[in-house]
């Protein structure tokens, strides 16, 4: 099998890294890919592992590509391209593709427009209005009390939105936005499930939990994700079961009635309250950093579990199958982030960072006179695994430890309270 990931992120080079695991797998290609992507070598005699320069936001550049690639199939990896329609005209072209449509990819693009999905599907979620005006959002702040939840409604790459106490800073955040969401408050702990799905039949992974907050202990500003685990040693034996039931397979079936099946990984970000799972939002694509935890973890062959989905076979495909043991990945960001992350920053101390239960996925790195330099907000993501929570985070702390960028920042708690057992649902 021939595959094509589009994207250039830590996520996109854990997705080649899994596919090229596939002894299925001939060729991996990486548009625009990344220096990590770029040195990964092939798992097997045969198989190639390339990246090709492309502009993502080129749709006809993507298609020629796949065209002159002959690809079996194409893996969109990141949110932007996929609520921009890539995949449309790859499925016109007659490419199977694992990502969504543009019009199923709005349940990430629009969070109004993941609201009306799941209050037609009965999926619970927290109450919300949609709010155009200052005035209307001040009501609505008002009505709901603190800790105020603000929600800009577009994408926002993990910044949009603000969760804060300070009823100034909230109205603040809502003037911001075009058309802001007001939200009740969700309490308990955070649950990040992935289903793969081909329109109809929903395989969630495991689940996995991430680190939405800068800082330790859940402090400072909302980033794209400081880190992962999973499995959940704190989690129901039946919430995998109890989330596909009430969320994933509503929600897929719901996007299939429309007339908008939605083909590729649906991400359910979950609070566990005290009055039950509720859903805090949607994504249409593999999360990051969860990916860089989950793909280590997972035995079932990637390449054709991707194909099955992107085919409309899903239902002759057995469960996933998983690696005993856990797996922990912690982001090491650059300075400035996500104020402003400083770029070109020697890269030091890889090579003693890699061994056979630790690898580096780059994020935000690029090549600058032969020398890796800092290229993004997130930089890398270190990703260990182990018998259990522990040894997953204490080989995931040693690797991090070797890596010398000057002003980078990690948090030193990804998994830490699990592996104390301190969660409780
Ligand atoms: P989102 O971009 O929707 O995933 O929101 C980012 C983070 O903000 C989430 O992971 C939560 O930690 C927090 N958050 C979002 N919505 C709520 C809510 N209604 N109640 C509590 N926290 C929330
Ligand atoms: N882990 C959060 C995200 O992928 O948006």
């Amino acid at each position: 099998m021939k595959v094509l990931v589009v994207g250039s992120g830590g996520r996109e080079h854990a997705l080649v890294w899994g596919l090229s695991r596939d002894s299925e797998v001939e060729l991996v290609v990486a548009a625009p890919g990344n220096p990590g992507i770029a040195a990964l070598r092939p798992a097997y005699d045969g198989q190639t592992v390339a990246c090709r320069a492309v502009d993502v936001a080129d749709h006809d550049a993507v298609v020629a590509l796949a065209r002159e690639l002959e690809v079996d199939l194409v893996v969109v990896g990141p949110e932007a391209p996929l609520v921009a329609g890539l995949a449309d005209p790859l499925r016109e072209a007659g490419i199977a593709v694992f990502g969504p449509s543009r019009e199923a990819a709005q349940i990430e693009g629009s969070k109004a427009f993941a609201k009306d999905v799941m209050a037609t599907a009965s999926v619970p979620t927290g109450r919300a209005y949609v709010c155009t005006t200052a005035d209307e959002a001040a009501e609505a702040i008002d009505a709901f009390g603190p800790p105020y939840v603000v929600k800009d409604d577009g994408l926002a790459a993990g910044k949009g939105v603000v969760v804060t106490a300070d009823r100034e800073e909230a109205l603040q955040h809502a003037a911001q936005c075009e058309q802001v969401l007001i939200e009740e408050f969700l309490d308990g702990p955070e649950v990040s499930l992935f289903a793969i799905t081909d329109g109809t039949t929903v395989l969630p992974m495991q689940p996995a939990q991430d680190f939405k907050r800068l800082a330790d202990n859940d402090e400072g500003p909302n980033t794209g994700g400081m880190g992962a685990y999973t499995p959940l040693p704190w989690a129901p034996d039946d919430l995998v079961a109890e989330i596909t039931e009430k969320v994933l397979q509503p929600t897929v079936d719901e996007l299939r009635h429309r007339g908008t099946p939605f083909v590729g990984l649906l991400y359910a970000g979950l609070a566990l309250t005290s009055r039950g799972v509720r859903v805090i939002e949607f994504n249409c694509r593999f999360g990051d950093p969860e990916t860089q935890a989950l793909l280590p973890m997972l035995k079932t062959p990637l390449g054709g579990l991707l194909y099955a989905a992107a085919t409309g076979k899903l239902a002759d495909h057995g469960e996933l199958s998983w690696r005993n043991g856990s797996a922990v990945t912690v982001v090491v960001a650059a300075k400035k982030y996500p104020a402003s992350p400083r770029k070109g920053d020697v890269i030091a101390g890889l090579d003693q960072a890699e061994n056979d239960h630790v690898r580096v996925f780059h994020a935000g790195t690029a090549l600058e006179n032969d020398e890796l330099v800092t290229a993004g907000g997130r930089v890398l993501a270190v990703s260990a695994v182990g018998k259990d929570l522990a040894e997953a985070r204490q080989r995931a702390y040693a690797a991090v430890s070797q890596i010398r960028i000057k002003g980078s920042q990690h948090r030193t708690d990804i998994a830490l309270k699990a592996e104390r057992g301190e969660i409780t649902v």
